[in-house]
């Protein structure tokens, strides 16, 4: 099959890969013209676990390729829409990439036949019939189900685990406008293992946003959980595999923490939640859900203020991107810690693996080491703020380095046989 992928970023470039790696033709689109030619030489703008790789092989395959012109779309039998849907303040949604993939793909299909939209992009339950199909019917002339079908495929990838989630996902849902596009584009994943479901458009779309809110929720129930559990001497962690072994409940996404950031489940969850008002059922659990996260990481300061006066004192900070195996930092809760710090004069001598870069374009002047020994040395405190797998190898020997003794973790990565003094922030 010929594939257009419109937007390069995560969703995009992992979808794009993964098809081209079963033997399909991709072109990715994108208007930012470096990430055209840094995709095209082979190197992905972003890092994701084993996309360069796969990357290099289908571009030798000539099985893929990055274009910044639509023209490009004129010979695909699908177009992925895969464009970022960012929040605005308010926290709707703001459909602005969207609306102009929709007028593009409109244009393009003035001078072709029959082909299939496929909306790959999170947004809010009827935008596919209320914006995007009257844009490209309005632009193109043409009429949905008739000249061009339209799905809705929400993704589930998460962050460092893309191509993984891509080759083995859980579940595949096929939200169609017309048999005939939905048919097509069940053909093209036939080779997944994995249950598929088919409905309508704006059920595919509010399944993406009903199982965001799930498991952010199952994180914010299990912070909650662990707050409690620290002032009574509990390690959560023995509690939530308790849990988890009941299957009605299951055992992931209970790992309590620091909060969750990125740029899906804060996104996703005010999104709904500006949804619920808009529809007079303003939802309570969602903006629980946004108000335990919103504390959680600061918890870790408060929790080191109990233990030393922190004023102008040298904290070393270990990670700093929202999840282990990216160099993301959207939404970070590394980053309400160290303004947190800031306030209090701290100095901040911060490692991280890959996040390095793109934390000194919101915060220039902390010092940023090049390994988490660098980072400890001589500080009064230690944050491990990232569950990066490195950190598991540290060590008694590597911490007395420090000055200070005081060691928390926001993720459970440290330890117990290595290091012999640190707490968690709920366990
Ligand atoms: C999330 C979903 O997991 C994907 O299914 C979805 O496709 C994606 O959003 C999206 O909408 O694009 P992602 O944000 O990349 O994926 O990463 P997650 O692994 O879900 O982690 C999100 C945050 O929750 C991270 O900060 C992580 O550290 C935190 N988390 C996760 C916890 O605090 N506890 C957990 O048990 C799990």
């Amino acid at each position: 099959m010929k594939i257009a992928v419109v937007g390069s970023g995560y969703v995009g470039l992992c979808s794009a890969a993964g098809f081209a790696s079963l033997g399909h033709d991709v072109v990715c689109v994108d208007m930012d013209k470096d990430k055209v030619d840094k995709i095209n030489r082979g190197e992905p703008p972003m890092y994701e676990e084993g996309l360069s790789e796969l990357l290099s092989e289908t571009l030798k395959n000539k099985k893929i390729c990055a274009s910044a012109g639509m023209e490009s779309i004129k010979s695909a039998d699908f177009i992925f829409i895969t464009v970022g849907t960012p929040s605005k303040p308010d926290g709707n949604l703001d459909l602005g990439y969207v609306q102009k993939a929709s007028e593009d793909v409109g244009n393009f299909l003035k001078i072709r036949g029959y082909c299939t939209i496929v909306v790959k992009s999170t947004v809010l339950p009827g935008t596919a019939e209320n914006s995007i199909i009257p844009t490209v019917e309005r632009i193109s002339g043409k009429k949905a189900g008739k000249d061009f079908g339209v799905c809705s495929n929400p993704e589930f990838f998460r962050e460092g685990k893309a191509l993984e989630d891509f080759f083995k996902p859980d579940r595949i849902i096929i939200g169609q406008y017309d048999d005939k596009s939905g048919d097509m584009l069940a053909k093209l994943y036939s080779s997944f293992q994995c249950p598929l479901k088919r409905t309508d458009l704006k059920t595919a779309e509010l399944i993406k946003y009903a199982s965001n809110a799930f498991l952010a929720m199952k994180i914010s129930f299990i912070n909650e959980i662990g707050n409690i559990c620290k002032n009574l001497g509990i390690d959560v962690y023995e509690v939530a595999e308790g849990m988890g072994l009941d299957r009605r409940i299951g055992g992931r996404f209970l790992q309590a923490g620091i909060g969750f950031g990125g740029s899906c489940f804060g996104k996703d969850v005010s999104a709904l939640l500006h949804k619920s008002q808009e529809l007079n059922s303003r939802s309570q659990i969602l903006e629980a859900v946004l108000s335990v996260n919103s504390k959680q990481p600061t918890r870790i300061v408060l929790l080191l203020k109990e233990k030393m006066d922190i004023r102008n004192k040298a904290i070393a900070l270990l990670g700093l991107s929202f999840k282990e195996d990216t160099d993301d930092v959207r939404d970070a809760p590394s980053i309400a810690i160290i303004s947190e710090l800031l306030k209090h004069g701290c100095t901040i001598n911060c490692y991280d693996p890959r996040a390095a870069e793109n934390m000194r374009k919101i915060f220039p002047s902390l010092n940023y080491g090049s390994s988490a020994l660098e980072a400890l040395n001589s500080a009064d405190a230690c944050l491990i703020l990232t569950g990066w797998k490195e950190f598991n190898n540290l060590s008694d020997k590597d911490f007395s380095v420090m000055k200070g003794k005081v060691i928390i973790e926001g993720r459970k990565i440290l330890d117990r046989n290595k290091v012999s003094n640190y707490e968690g922030i709920c366990w």
